[in-house]
Parts: C-alpha cells; sequence; structure tokens
C-alpha cells in the first residue's frame, strides 16, 4: 500500500493486469492486510462528503481504483512461501492458464510485458516466466533461469530453475522477475513440491519440475527477456527512486518538482563541499 506519488503500488500493478485484458483479479493476503480491500472498494462515505464538496478530481479517483477490476480475495493464513500462496487461488482459477503477479514489482505501463507473456503463452503453451538480465552478484536474491535459445530473440527455453542459487552454481545471470503466466498443471505440482529455500514451498521449484514435464500434460516453461522498465518497491532505495522518477514524469508536478529537486541537490551538495572545485 506505499503510495508511488499519489497512488499505492499495488494499484499500478492490478492496472497492469487490467492493461493485459485480465480484469478478474485475486489478491492473495495475508494478516493486517485489509487496507487493501478497503482501497479497492467503495467508499461510500467519502464519496458523499466529496461529492458535497464538490471536489470531483478526488471523486473521480477514488472511484476509479473501485472500478478498475472485478477483484477476489484469500487469506493465505500462514506464510509457507510464494508457491503455497499460489496454490491457495486453485479453487478460484480452476483448469484455466493465469497470471501471477507479485505486488512489489512494479513494471513501467508502457512496457507491454504481461501482453507478450500472453502472446508467447498462446504461441508455445506451458508456463512462461519474466527474465531479467543482472550483474552476477545479484542472481543469488532471485530464482534464476538455465535458457535455450529459440527462434526468436525474446523468448528462451527455460531447462532448469534454481530459486535463489549462490553465485558460482547460478545456471546464467537470467532472473525471475515477479510476473508469471502459469499452466493450471502447476497446482498438482505444487501440491507435491517439498519446502525448499528458506523452508518454504517455492513457485520456482513447482516450474523446474514443469520444465521436465512433456507438453501433453501441461509441461514446459518458457521465458520473455524482458529489456524494459522495472521498479522493485520492495527495496527501499529503489523505492525513493520509483517515486522521484514517477514524479518527474508527471505533467502536472514535473514543472514545480524538478527545479526543486535540482536546487534541493544542489544544497545538500554545498552544505556537504561536494561538487565545489576541489571535487572536480
Ligand atoms: C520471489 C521468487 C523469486 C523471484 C522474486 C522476484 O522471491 O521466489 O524466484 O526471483 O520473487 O521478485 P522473493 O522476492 O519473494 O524472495
Amino acid at each position: 500500500m506505499l503510495p508511488v506519488v499519489d497512488k499505492p503500488a499495488i494499484q499500478y500493478v492490478v492496472e497492469e493486469a487490467v492493461d493485459a485484458g485480465l480484469s478478474d483479479v485475486l489478491m492473495i493476503t495475508g494478516r493486517s492486510k485489509r487496507s487493501i480491500e478497503d482501497h479497492f472498494d467503495r467508499a461510500y462515505e467519502l464519496e458523499e462528503a466529496l461529492n458535497a464538496k464538490g471536489d470531483s478530481e478526488r471523486l473521480a479517483a477514488i472511484r476509479e481504483s473501485a472500478d478498475l477490476a472485478t477483484m477476489h480475495y484469500v487469506r493465505q493464513g500462514e506464510p509457507r512461501g510464494l508457491g503455497h500462496a499460489v496454490h491457495c487461488a486453485r479453487q478460484h482459477v480452476g483448469d484455466e492458464p493465469f497470471a501471477v503477479l507479485l505486488g512489489d514489482d512494479m513494471i513501467d505501463a508502457r512496457d507491454k510485458l504481461l501482453h507478450r507473456m500472453i502472446e508467447v503463452r498462446g504461441q508455445y503453451g506451458g508456463s512462461v516466466v519474466a527474465l531479467m538480465e543482472v550483474e552476477p552478484d545479484q542472481v543469488s536474491a532471485y530464482g534464476c533461469a538455465a535458457i535455450e535459445a529459440t527462434g526468436e530473440d525474446d523468448v528462451v527455453r527455460i531447462s532448469d530453475l534454481v530459486e535463489k542459487p549462490a553465485p558460482e552454481e547460478a545456471p546464467s545471470n537470467w532472473i525471475i522477475i515477479g510476473r508469471y503466466v502459469c499452466d493450471p498443471a502447476v497446482f498438482d505440482v505444487l501440491e507435491k513440491t517439498p519446502p525448499g529455500r528458506g523452508g518454504e514451498i517455492q513457485l520456482t521449484d513447482a516450474l523446474r519440475t514443469l520444465a521436465d514435464m512433456p507438453s501433453e500434460n501441461g509441461g514446459g516453461v518458457y521465458g520473455v527477456k524482458f529489456r524494459g522498465r522495472r521498479y522493485d518497491t520492495g527495496n527501499k532505495l529503489e523505492y525513493l527512486r520509483t517515486v522521484v522518477q514517477f514524479a518527474a514524469e508527471r505533467p502536472d508536478l514535473a514543472p514545480e518538482f524538478i527545479p526543486w529537486l535540482r536546487e534541493f541537490v544542489q544544497a545538500h551538495d554545498a552544505a556537504d563541499g561536494v561538487g565545489g572545485p576541489g571535487d572536480a
């Protein structure tokens, strides 16, 4: 629920799903996440108060979050890992392919990653993960993929996956970012997946099993290489960068925000003695 300028990060993620044509959203939440449900619900008292004040701009903004998608909620109960969270969606999803979007990761609305992943699932079948190339010292924070080329520049076949490997055990520099399109076969696999890294049921481990399964049983895992803009709002420094970048691109804020930011940095540097002739 941390705001990025004036909307919670999670709303950008729901907007991304809706933009890719997925308007039925099941939110897997945990304890003390009731504010999420309230945010995507109608707020009648607030709407009435804004209406009475004639504040149509704010009224439109709060209605927008409630009208965005058909929202459903499931509570995970115990935090037993991402794989367990995904399994909580089984009854809602049934026997259809579905997308998983992790709430901490934001993908720039101009970079149509999820559209492309849905297209790749249509072409290749199986499951599809989003991959990004990182420096070798970063792989241990992510799921990491062993990849093989296909005829397409941005699509790879995945032959193996490792959750948070030590750098020397990483099969490549390509890591999974928080976007997946899963075949419903993942549910049966998750049921048999033992706890892995951190004692948690890992989606990465279930996908590893799927990568080895024949396509007629819902197997096969593909990767879409993403070279666009991703914002990790789960990381303090990246969160701050994201807010500044988004504010700097907003036509209603940028004309005042950017000169302020420039002055702020200059004053900060001057106070620190940075940027003076001695630092050249
Ligand atoms: C999860 C996944 C990991 C993936 C990452 C992307 O890890 O388990 O494979 O690379 O999300 O953000 P977490 O960040 O929840 O530890």
